[in-house]
């Protein structure tokens, strides 16, 4: 199959009526949507991505009411909506009558965010119903932030990829369990910081390391241990600058490997290094983290050394995926 990237929301939208899956951006990282009433084009997303039937996918609605319509709501649910909606925020709901066991792997509970990026919004429109999007690359590959790195990861398996640029956040949606409103859960660090959700719900979240034992693994694959990995091993450490490595991984360290610094380090750069951001913001160095692993991964290295961020705000999101996508985890 010939993969076309183009900005035709229109041509896009097409496809899915065809029953043919296609790359939408997000302002998180790019979807490989269908719609969410056509079970023959969201079997054929699983096939695309090689994802195992039991991880259930991500709905995207346009607001509150068309999120009504395929779960229970609450007056808690609709507070968090009218705050933080649209943006990366997805809550898991218990599921209404209408959602195929196909999106929810056969649980009772349904994930639903509202996306800000227009050009999704518009496709929902045009679709007229809500789009179900998992990320668009293949199973435990890095998630794509440009139109590129989906069609390096999915060319000639989808018709279409619309492309919207750059992903404005660059990792994938906070995601929070609401099932249980005495104890909100979060499912997976993002974007929306646990602090804003916890001054919000004016409680403390149960947090993913707390809840990765109890839950069985796919329930959440998200929680997998490893789930965000380029192929070029990668070493996790606490800081780069001035970093010696252990003995046994001198060689590693030394032989043609890639070193990515959060922020700009005190002297010039050498050639084997890159910085995730130029203006020490957090924000941007989360935007530019999947970008970096994939260009890194098609440049040769035998491996990548990247220093892990601050454990605050969306700095937790960035330490989540960097430690996901380590070979080995240095950090004393
Ligand atoms: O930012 C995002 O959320 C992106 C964009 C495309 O919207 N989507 C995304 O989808 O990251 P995906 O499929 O890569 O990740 C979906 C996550 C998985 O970890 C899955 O386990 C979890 O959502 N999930 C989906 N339904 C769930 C449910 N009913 N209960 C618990 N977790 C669920
Ligand atoms: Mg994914």
């Amino acid at each position: 199959m010939k993969t076309i990237i183009g900005t035709s929301v229109e041509e896009a939208v097409h496809w899915l009526k065809r029953g043919e899956p296609v790359a939408l951006p997000t302002e998180t990282v790019y979807g490989l949507a269908a719609p969410l009433f056509s079970e023959e084009t969201i079997r054929k997303i699983y096939s695309v991505k090689q994802r195992p039937a039991n991880n259930p996918l991500i709905v995207h609605v346009l607001n509150f009411e068309q999120l009504s319509e395929i779960a229970e709501t609450t007056p808690l649910v609709q507070a968090l909506t009218e705050w933080f909606w649209p943006g990366p925020l997805t809550l898991v709901l218990k599921k209404k009558a209408c959602v195929s066991n196909l999106v929810t792997a056969e649980q009772t509970s349904v994930a639903v965010r509202c996306p800000q990026a227009s050009l999704f919004r518009q496709a929902i429109v045009l679709t007229g119903e809500p789009l179900v999007a998992p990320s668009a690359n293949r199973f435990q590959h890095v998630s794509p932030t440009t139109a590129m790195h989906v069609l390096n990861d999915l060319g000639g398996r989808i018709p279409y990829i619309l492309d919207g640029g750059a992903c404005t956040f660059g990792l994938e949606s906070t995601i929070l369990s609401l099932l249980d409103e005495a104890q909100p859960t979060l499912l997976r660090y993002g974007p929306i910081a646990t602090e804003v959700l916890e001054a919000f719900l004016k409680r403390p979240l149960i947090t993913p390391s707390g809840v990765i034992s109890e839950q069985k693994p796919h329930l959440s694959p998200g929680l997998y241990k490893k789930h965000y990995s380029p192929q070029t091993p990668l070493y996790l450490v606490g800081n780069l600058a001035d970093y010696v490595p252990p003995s046994r991984y001198k060689e590693i360290f030394e032989a043609h490997a890639a070193h990515v610094f959060l922020f700009p380090p005190s002297r010039p750069l050498r050639e084997e290094e890159c910085v995730l951001s130029p203006n020490r913001d957090l924000n941007e160095a989360a935007s530019n983290l999947f970008d970096c692993l994939q260009t890194l991964d098609t440049q040769g290295w035998q491996s990548i050394w990247t220093e892990a961020a601050p454990n605050e705000g969306i700095g937790r999101a960035l330490n989540d995926r960097l430690t996901r996508a380590a070979h080995v985890d240095l950090r004393d």
